[in-house]
C-alpha cells in the first residue's frame, strides 16, 4: 500500500516578507468612572474546591474590592463568571485597576473585552459531486445518529424551518437546558442559550423579543441550518432562483445554540467566553464558531483561544471560521493549533444575468435579482465617461464616482462604469447610488474581483456585474453605433460552473500574525453564495411564520465553516474514537487540491492558491473517513506550542490538570516541531529537519513509501522511506529535512 506525503512538503515553504495591519479596538462604552471598561479575567483552569459558584463568586469579588474604591462600589459586581471548566470573570475597570489586578498570583490574564466580528444550496451537493462522498454516505447512513451535538456559537439560531423537529430522545450526554421565549415554544427547540451582556449566566427567563433566542440577525440561523439543517424539498430563493433541495451537513445531528451577539454584529468576547464556559459543561461534541477577534490578541488574551483550548482538552473539537479580512496576507483569524481554521471557496454554482445588447449579442453578467419582472424593456446604453458631469474629471465619472455623473445625460438609460485602480475606493454601491441619483434605468458595472464573490443587493434597481472581457465588448459596441442599447436580463442559475472552488478574495490570508510556526488557514470549505435558512421576517421587525422566504444567499467564511462541523459530525457518528486532532488531520490530508477542471485550485486572481489561501486543500467529507495515517497533536504538543511562544511552567500548570513543564531552551523557531498535519517554517535559512510521528487508522498491517514533490527550488528528503505498521506498531516517525 502506497502514501503519498504528498501534503508534507506541499506545506513546506519559505515565509520571509512582513506587511502591517491596521487594526482598530473597540472597546465597551464606560460606567460610572469614565475610564472604566470591560475587562475579561482568566484564571487557569476549574478546581474541583471552586465548584461552589457562591464561594468563587465571593472570592472575585474580594479581588475586586481591593482595586475598585469604595466610592464607586457600583462596580463592584461580576458581569460574567466562568467557573465550569475554567475560572474567571468579566467586569468593569480602569486600566491602572487591571494593571494593579494583573499582579495578582492567581491571574492569568487580563485583558480588554474586544467586541468580536461575525465573519458571515447547492454547496453540499457539489461537494458530493467533487468527491464521490456525501450522497453515497447519506444512502449508507440514512438517518445518520442523532447523537452528535453541535454547538454554534454565533447571533444563534431560528427553529422555524426546517431542522430540529422530530428528534426522539434527548442524547443522556446533553446536559444543558432548553431555553424558551414569548415567541419561541419549548417544544421548537434542542436547545438554545442566550446572553445578556451583563447577566452572569446563561438567561433562561426573560420574555422579551431582545431576550429570545430567535435569531433576530440571520447569520446564526444561517449558519446552523448549513451545518444540520434537515432535507427541504424544493427549496429556492423567493420562488425564482436555487431551485432544487437544501440540505444541511448532516441533517440528523442537533445544534445547541449559544446566541452571544445580541444586538447586530455585536459580540462581546466576555460572553463568547461564557458560552465556551457552558458549552464544554453542557457537552456538545463539536462548537463551531463563525467569529473571530478584530485585532491579533495573544492566545491567553484571546476569548475564542482560551475557550477552544479548554473546550479540546475535554475532547470537543472546535471549528472557526478564518475571518474575511483577505485578500491580503497576515489576515487570518482564530489560529491557535488546537482550533480547526477554516477558509472560504467558491462552489459551481452561479447567478447569471445576462445583457442584450442593440446588436442582439448577449454578454454573460452576474446578479442576484429577487424581482419577479421577467424581462426590462431595452434602455439606451452609455458609458460614465461620456456623460460626466463638468465639474468632474472623465475618469471620476467613468468610475461613476459620487457627483460625476451629469442627471440630464444619464436620465433613462443604462449606465456602464468601470473600475480604474485609482478609483478602488468608490465601492459597488456608492456607484448604484450615484447611477439611481442621476435617475438611471439600471447599472452594468465592471468589477472583476468581486462580481463572484459578493451579489450586490440593489433593491429593485436593475444590475448586473461583468468582468473585464465583456466589458471591452460592451465599450467596443457603444463605439459602434450612434445609438447604442441593452437590455438587463432577470438573474438565472449557472450549474456547473468552472473552475470550482475558487478562493474568493474576502477569504483571510495566512501566515498567521502571531506566528508562521503553524500553517493557516487549515482547510477550504463552499462559503460563497450559500443558500440555508434564515428566520422569516414579518417586515415589522419582528418574525412571521408564514411562507415568506425562509431560506437566503450569505457568503464568508462564516458560512465555510458550518460545512466543516456538518461533515465533522458526520465523522464521529462514524468514527467515536477520534480525538478532534485525529478528524482534523483526516480532513487536512484528504482535502482536495484540484478544481472540477481537473487544474490546481486557482484564486481571485486566477494564480494557483498557495497554502495560506486554502490550507490544505478543499474539504473532501467521505474521503476524510479513510486517511491511513492520522498525525495526533497532543494537549503536551499544545502547551510546548505555547512554551515555545512565550509562555512559562507557572502559567502553563495553571491551565490544565497536566505534570507539564516547559522544554528547556523553548524558542519561537521550534513552533515548527510540533506534531501538526502540515508543516511551516518562517524564515528558513539553511538546512532544518523537523519530525512528525503518525498514527495508522488504516489496514493494520501496512506499509507506507513516501513520496515527494518539492516545492520551488528546496531539495527536501524523508528518512525513512518507508513506514511500516502492524498490530503491534500502530504509530511511527519519521524526519523530514
Ligand atoms: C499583527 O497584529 C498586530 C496587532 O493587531 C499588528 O500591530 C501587527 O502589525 C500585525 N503584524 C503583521 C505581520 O501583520
Ligand atoms: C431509518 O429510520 C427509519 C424510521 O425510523 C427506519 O424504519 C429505518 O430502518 C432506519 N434506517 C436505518 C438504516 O437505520
Ligand atoms: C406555542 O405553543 C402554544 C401551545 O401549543 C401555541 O398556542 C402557540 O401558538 C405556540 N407559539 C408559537 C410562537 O409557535
Ligand atoms: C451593562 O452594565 C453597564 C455598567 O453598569 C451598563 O453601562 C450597560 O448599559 C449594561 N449593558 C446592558 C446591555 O445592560
Ligand atoms: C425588554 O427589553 C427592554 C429593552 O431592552 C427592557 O427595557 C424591558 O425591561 C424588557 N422587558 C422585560 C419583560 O424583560
Ligand atoms: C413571468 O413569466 C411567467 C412564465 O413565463 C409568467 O407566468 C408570469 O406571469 C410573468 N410575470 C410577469 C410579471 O410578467
Ligand atoms: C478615492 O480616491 C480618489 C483618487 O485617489 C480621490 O480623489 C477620492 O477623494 C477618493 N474618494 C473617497 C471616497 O475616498
Ligand atoms: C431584476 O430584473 C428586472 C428585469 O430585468 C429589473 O426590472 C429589476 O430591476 C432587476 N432587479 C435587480 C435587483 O437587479
Ligand atoms: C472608443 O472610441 C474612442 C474615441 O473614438 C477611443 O478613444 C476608444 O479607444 C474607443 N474604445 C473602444 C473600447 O474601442
Ligand atoms: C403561503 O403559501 C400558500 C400556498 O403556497 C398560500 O396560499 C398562502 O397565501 C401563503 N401565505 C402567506 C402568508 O404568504
Ligand atoms: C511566568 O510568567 C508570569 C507572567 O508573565 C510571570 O509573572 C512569572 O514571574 C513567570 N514565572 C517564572 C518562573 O518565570
Ligand atoms: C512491509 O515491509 C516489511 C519489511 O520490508 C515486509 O516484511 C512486509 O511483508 C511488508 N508488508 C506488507 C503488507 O507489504
Amino acid at each position: 500500500m502506497a502514501l503519498s506525503f504528498e501534503h508534507l512538503h506541499r506545506n513546506l515553504f519559505c515565509l520571509i516578507s512582513l506587511s502591517s495591519l491596521l487594526i482598530l479596538s473597540l472597546f465597551h462604552p464606560i460606567a460610572a468612572n469614565p475610564a472604566a471598561k470591560s475587562y475579561i479575567v482568566y484564571m487557569g483552569k476549574s478546581t474541583k474546591e471552586q465548584g461552589d459558584i457562591e464561594a468563587a463568586k465571593l472570592s472575585h469579588l474580594t479581588l475586586l474590592s481591593s482595586v475598585i474604591p469604595s466610592e464607586e462600589s457600583e462596580r463592584l459586581f461580576l458581569k460574567h463568571i466562568y467557573h465550569h471548566s475554567f475560572k474567571g470573570f468579566s467586569a468593569m475597570l480602569t486600566e491602572e485597576e487591571a494593571s494593579i489586578l494583573s499582579e495578582s498570583n492567581e491571574i492569568l490574564s487580563i485583558f480588554p473585552d474586544q467586541k468580536l466580528e461575525l465573519h458571515t444550496t447547492r454547496s453540499w451537493d457539489f461537494l458530493a459531486e467533487s468527491t464521490s462522498g456525501m450522497a453515497r454516505i447519506q444512502r449508507l447512513y440514512p438517518n445518520g445518529s442523532s447523537e452528535v451535538i453541535i454547538g454554534v456559537i454565533d447571533t444563534d439560531f431560528g427553529f422555524g424551518f426546517g431542522f430540529g423537529f422530530g428528534f426522539s430522545e434527548i442524547p443522556s450526554r446533553w446536559k444543558g437546558t432548553c431555553m424558551q421565549g414569548n415567541d419561541f415554544n419549548k417544544s421548537d427547540c434542542n436547545s438554545a442559550g442566550y446572553y445578556d451582556l451583563n447577566s452572569s449566566s446563561k438567561d433562561t427567563s426573560k420574555s422579551n423579543s431582545t431576550g429570545s433566542p430567535r435569531d433576530q440577525q440571520g447569520h446564526g440561523t444561517h449558519v446552523a441550518s448549513t451545518a444540520v439543517g434537515n432535507l427541504i424539498p424544493n427549496a429556492d430563493l423567493q420562488g425564482r432562483l436555487a431551485r432544487g433541495l437544501a440540505k444541511g451537513g448532516f441533517p440528523s445531528s442537533r445544534i445547541a445554540s449559544y446566541k452571544v451577539c445580541s444586538t447586530g454584529t455585536d459580540c462581546a468576547g466576555s460572553v463568547i467566553l461564557k458560552a465556551f464556559d457552558d458549552a464544554i459543561e453542557d457537552g456538545v461534541h463539536i462548537i463551531s464558531v463563525s467569529i473571530g477577534a478584530v485585532s491579533h490578541a495573544k492566545f491567553l488574551e484571546d476569548p475564542i483561544a482560551l475557550g477552544s483550548l479548554h473546550a479540546v482538552q475535554a475532547g470537543i473539537m472546535v471549528i472557526a471560521a478564518a475571518g474575511n479580512a483577505g485578500p491580503n496576507p497576515y489576515t487570518v483569524l482564530n489560529t491557535a493549533p488546537w482550533i480547526m481554521t477554516i477558509a472560504a471557496s467558491t462552489i459551481d454554482r452561479d447567478f447569471g444575468s445576462s445583457i442584450v445588447l442593440g446588436n442582439k449579442k448577449v454578454i454573460q453578467g452576474f446578479s442576484i435579482n429577487l424581482s419577479t419582472v421577467n424581462r426590462s424593456e431595452s434602455f439606451p446604453l452609455v458609458f460614465g465617461r461620456d456623460v460626466a458631469i463638468n465639474s468632474s474629471s472623465v475618469a471620476a465619472a467613468s468610475n461613476c464616482a459620487t457627483g460625476s455623473l451629469d442627471e440630464n445625460k444619464v436620465d433613462g438609460k443604462i449606465i456602464l462604469c468601470i473600475e480604474d485602480k485609482d478609483f478602488a475606493n468608490v465601492t459597488r454601491l456608492e456607484k448604484v447610488v450615484t447611477a439611481i441619483t442621476a435617475q438611471a434605468q439600471g447599472i452594468i458595472l465592471v468589477d472583476k474581483a468581486t462580481y463572484r464573490s459578493f451579489p450586490l443587493d440593489s433593491g429593485e434597481f436593475s444590475f448586473s456585474q461583468v468582468d473585464n472581457i465583456a466589458a471591452a465588448q460592451i465599450l467596443k459596441y457603444i463605439n459602434s453605433t450612434k445609438n447604442p442599447t441593452a437590455i438587463i436580463l432577470p438573474s438565472v442559475d449557472i450549474r456547473k460552473f468552472t473552475p470550482a472552488p475558487t478562493i474568493p478574495d474576502f477569504s483571510a490570508r495566512g501566515p498567521g500574525n502571531l506566528t508562521e510556526g503553524i500553517l493557516k488557514p487549515d482547510l477550504t470549505a463552499p462559503g460563497v453564495n450559500i443558500l440555508a435558512s434564515v428566520q422569516p421576517s414579518d417586515g415589522n421587525g419582528g418574525f412571521s411564520m408564514g411562507n415568506s422566504t425562509q431560506l437566503a444567499i450569505q457568503t464568508g467564511t462564516s458560512m465555510a465553516c458550518p460545512h466543516v462541523s456538518g461533515a465533522v459530525a458526520h465523522m464521529i457518528s462514524l468514527r467515536p474514537k477520534w480525538t478532534p486532532s485525529m478528524l482534523r488531520s483526516a480532513l487536512m490530508t484528504t482535502a482536495i487540491i484540484t478544481n472540477n477542471a481537473g487544474k490546481p485550485i486557482t484564486n481571485e486572481s486566477e494564480a494557483f492558491a498557495s497554502p495560506h489561501e486554502m490550507g490544505a486543500g478543499e474539504v473532501s467529507p467521505s474521503r476524510a473517513l479513510h486517511p491511513g495515517l492520522v498525525y495526533e497533536t497532543s494537549t503536551t504538543d499544545y502547551l510546548n506550542f505555547l512554551c515555545y511562544f512565550g509562555y512559562n511552567t507557572t502559567v502553563l500548570r495553571s491551565m490544565v490538570d497536566l505534570k507539564f513543564t516547559c522544554p528547556a531552551n523553548s524558542s519561537e523557531d521550534l513552533i515548527s516541531d510540533i506534531n501538526y498535519p502540515s508543516i511551516s517554517i518562517a524564515k528558513l535559512r539553511g538546512a532544518r529537519t523537523i519530525t512528525r510521528t503518525v498514527t495508522n487508522v488504516g489496514r493494520r498491517n501496512s506499509n507506507y513509501t513516501v513520496k515527494i514533490e518539492s516545492p520551488g527550488d528546496l531539495v527536501v528528503r524523508v528518512s525513512p522511506e518507508t513506514l511500516v505498521f502492524s498490530p503491534e506498531h500502530r504509530k511511527a516517525s519519521f524526519d523530514v529535512s
